[in-house]
C-alpha cells in the first residue's frame, strides 16, 4: 500500500518535472519575501531533516527587500536545492546552512550543506538535463537545470562552489530591478 502511494508520488512528481521542463508555471512577477518561502519549505521538511539529524542553520539579513519573482517558481528551485543538500547527506547529521543578504541591486540566497560535494567532473554535467547520479527512484537529474531555467528567466544566476568531501555550495542571485 504505502509503496504504491510512494510510486504514485513518484510519477506525479516525474510528469510535473517534465512538464516545467518544457513550459515553466506561466506566473506574474510579484514582490517575494524569500525567508517566508524559506520557512514555509522548511516546516514541510523539517521532520525528515531532524529525523536525519541534520541541523538547520539560517542566518537571515535584517530587512532583506522583496525580490520581484514568480513564488511558484522561486518555491521550486528553493526546495530542488534543499532537497540536493538533504540527498547530499551520507550518514545521520551535518548541517544545511541558509543565508540571504542584499548585494549591489541584487538579492543573493545561498544555500551550503555538508554533504558529499561534487567531482570537477561532474560539476561540467551539473546543469545537464536529465544528469543525475541519483537511483531513478530518487532523482531525474531535472531539478538544477529546470532551477536555472527560471532563474535566468528572472535575469538572475546559479553559482556553485564544491569540491569532493567538501559540501556544495550553491547561490541564487535574483536582480531586485524587475526584468
Ligand atoms: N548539494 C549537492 N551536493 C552534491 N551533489 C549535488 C548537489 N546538488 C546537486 N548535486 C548533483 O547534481 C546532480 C543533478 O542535480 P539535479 O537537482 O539537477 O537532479 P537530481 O537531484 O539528481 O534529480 P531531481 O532534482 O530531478 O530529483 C545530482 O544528481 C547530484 O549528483
Ligand atoms: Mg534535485
Amino acid at each position: 500500500m504505502n509503496l504504491a502511494i510512494k510510486e504514485c508520488n513518484r510519477v506525479k512528481n516525474l510528469l510535473e518535472n517534465l512538464q516545467s521542463f518544457h513550459k515553466p508555471s506561466p506566473g506574474k512577477k510579484e514582490p517575494v519575501d524569500l525567508h517566508k518561502i524559506l520557512d514555509e519549505i522548511l516546516l514541510l521538511t523539517q521532520k525528515r531533516l531532524s529525523q536525519m539529524e541534520v541541523k538547520i542553520i539560517k542566518h537571515y539579513a535584517l530587512g532583506l527587500p522583496q525580490v520581484p519573482a514568480v513564488t511558484d517558481q522561486i518555491k521550486q528551485v528553493i526546495l530542488n536545492l534543499l532537497q540536493n543538500a538533504e540527498e547530499a547527506m551520507t550518514a545521520k547529521g551535518g548541517e544545511i546552512i541558509i543565508s540571504t543578504k542584499e548585494r549591489d541591486d541584487q538579492v543573493q540566497l545561498r544555500i551550503r550543506d555538508t554533504g558529499v560535494g561534487i567531482h570537477p567532473e561532474q560539476m561540467k554535467k551539473l546543469l545537464d538535463p536529465f544528469f543525475t547520479t541519483k537511483s531513478s527512484i530518487k532523482g531525474t537529474g531535472l531539478g538544477l537545470s529546470i532551477s536555472c531555467n527560471i532563474i535566468h528567466a528572472h535575469g538572475g544566476k546559479i553559482t556553485v562552489t564544491s569540491g569532493p568531501g567538501k559540501g556544495s555550495e550553491f547561490t541564487v542571485s535574483l536582480p531586485l530591478k524587475g526584468t
